[in-house]
């Protein structure tokens, strides 16, 4: 099985996906952290993107598309969570080629509804194990009081250089702008469905797997 999981920054896409991960087995795609794995190992490609990553605009459509045909060919897996990705309307595209390629199909794109005010708050508050990259946030899952993560029991955490209200400001423009159309798209595909991203961490879980289940 192999879904998308779209919205826009914020949305809790990055942790409902490493929740499928554990209960699914499946394998997370983040375009996100794979451009920012890029950047820690100082990679030329690396490089290029810093600063458009830092200001929240988008990264070329051949960057992020070379990045993910690479996976789908190399890696095996019981399905993969598209994360981030598609972003653009030539992404959504060369998804679907490299999809059919494979012999794979999408069997569902699920997007997460979050209201606009509530996700300036959710990415200026978060924070990431540096160790197995857990996701936390200040206020509605602080990490815990003996300072170490939940999940590794690593002690180091960091925030994201776009975890700022100005990059998120950007980020969610170029979300209405180039990401949106999407909905639209695998909607007249009949692949779209749509979760209440405003409910707590557990309960979009239980949403996201209930979808699952239908597919
Ligand atoms: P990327 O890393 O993909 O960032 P994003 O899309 O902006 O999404 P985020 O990671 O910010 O949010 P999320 O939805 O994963 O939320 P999370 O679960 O962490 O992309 C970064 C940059 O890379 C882009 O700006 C661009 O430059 C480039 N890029 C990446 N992919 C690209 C592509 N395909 N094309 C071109 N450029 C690309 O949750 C956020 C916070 O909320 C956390 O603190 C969490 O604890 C909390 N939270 C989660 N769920 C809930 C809930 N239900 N209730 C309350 N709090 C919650």
């Amino acid at each position: 099985m192999n879904i998308i999981l779209l919205g826009p920054p914020g949305a809790g896409k990055g942790t409902q996906a490493r929740r499928l991960v554990d209960d699914r087995n499946m394998v997370q795609l983040s375009t996100g952290d794979m451009l920012r794995a890029a950047q820690s190992s100082g990679t030329e490609m690396g490089k290029r993107v810093a600063d458009v990553m830092a200001r929240g605009e988008l990264v070329t459509d051949e960057i992020v598309i070379g990045l993910i045909e690479e996976q789908i060919e190399t890696v095996d897996a019981a399905g993969f969570i598209f994360d981030g990705f598609p972003r653009t309307l030539a992404q959504a595209d060369a998804l679907g080629e490299l999809l059919e390629k494979e012999g794979e199909t999408l069997d569902a794109v699920i997007e997460m509804k979050v209201d606009d005010e509530a996700l300036v708050a959710r990415v200026t508050g978060r924070s990431t194990c540096a160790n197995c990259g857990e996701v936390y946030h200040d206020e509605t899952k602080p990490q815990p009081a003996d300072g170490t993560c939940a999940k590794c029991g690593a002690s180091e955490f960091k925030r994201r250089p776009d975890d700022n209200e100005d990059s998120f400001r950007t980020r969610l423009l170029a979300y209405y702008r180039d990401t949106s159309p999407l909905i639209g798209y695998y909607y007249a595909k009949g692949q779209h469905v749509a979760v209440d991203g405003m409910a707590d961490i557990e309960a979009v879980s239980a949403e996201i797997k209930e979808v699952l289940d239908r597919a």
